[in-house]
């Protein structure tokens, strides 16, 4: 069985509903006039979005994902949306553990597992983000911060239900900085995360997760990154933004 390769746009929070729909329409058209590959491609808007964006990629291969869903069910967490709304309106991915959400809304790795749970037992492919700062790599600190958000985050997970998850990992210092991690710092870590999953599942399960790089990426430095045997494709931010740059990304999956 070979690994899926996903390309995924997360905007954050920009653009308007009618902005949204502009965008959803144009990456929609771009990628059936241009990508032949088996490549998975993902939109993340923001929750206003979703609805429309489920209804507008209906039978196009592209898939739509939310940006943060709350573990419960339902209950008064006021301004809160659950997995299994999300579910229900036909979302298929949800990012989890974001660094803008642990830094802005303080996410912990606890908060993360809870919700990494919830989305798999719904059926919704959790895309879990790591990385590390520029303080904790340049200290050496990366390896060890890397491995404490995938055990604590992660590692709860049977294998099963594992199998369902996707990572990303998104150096914080690269993220919006237009500082890419090179292919080669990018593949040591992809390669060290593989390592980690395999010693505590299987071999097999460790060569079937999508480890997908963040932070910066652009067309002209995706093909390089997504090279990289450990890689698997990318989480776009501003260049999801741009349907001409986030499609030339998304046909550097080969
Ligand atoms: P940029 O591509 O803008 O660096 O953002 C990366 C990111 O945070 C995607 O989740």
């Amino acid at each position: 069985m070979k690994r899926q390769k996903i390309v995924a746009g997360n905007w954050k929070m920009y653009k308007k509903l009618d902005e949204s729909h502009a965008l959803i329409a144009e990456v929609r058209g771009i990628v059936r006039d241009e990508y032949r590959g088996e490549g998975k491609v993902v939109l993340i808007p923001n929750f206003l979005a979703l609805p429309s964006a489920v209804r507008l990629l209906e039978g196009t291969g592209l898939c739509v994902g939310a940006q943060n869903a709350h573990s419960e069910d339902q209950g008064a967490f006021t301004g809160e949306i659950s997995a299994s709304m999300l579910q229900a309106i036909g979302v298929q991915y949800c990012l989890v553990g974001h660094s803008e959400r642990r830094q802005y809304f303080g996410e912990t790795n606890e908060i993360c597992a809870n919700k990494v749970k919830s989305l798999i037992r719904l059926g919704i492919k959790p895309i879990f983000c790591i990385g590390e700062t520029l303080d904790q790599r340049q200290n050496k600190r990366h390896f060890r911060e890397i491995e404490e958000q995938i055990v604590q985050g992660l590692f709860h997970l049977d294998r099963k239900e594992f199998a369902q998850v996707i990572i990303a990992y998104e150096p914080i210092w690269a993220i919006g900085t237009g500082l890419s991690a090179s292919s080669d710092q990018a593949q040591e870590i992809h390669a060290y995360i593989r390592k980690l999953i395999a010693n505590q599942y299987t071999e097999e399960i460790s060569s079937l997760i999508p480890i997908l790089y963040g932070g910066s990426v652009k067309p002209e430095n995706a093909t390089s990154l997504f090279l990289q045997p450990d890689i698997d494709g990318g989480l776009i931010g501003g260049a999801s933004l741009r349907a001409r740059d986030f499609i030339d990304i998304v046909k550097a999956m080969r």
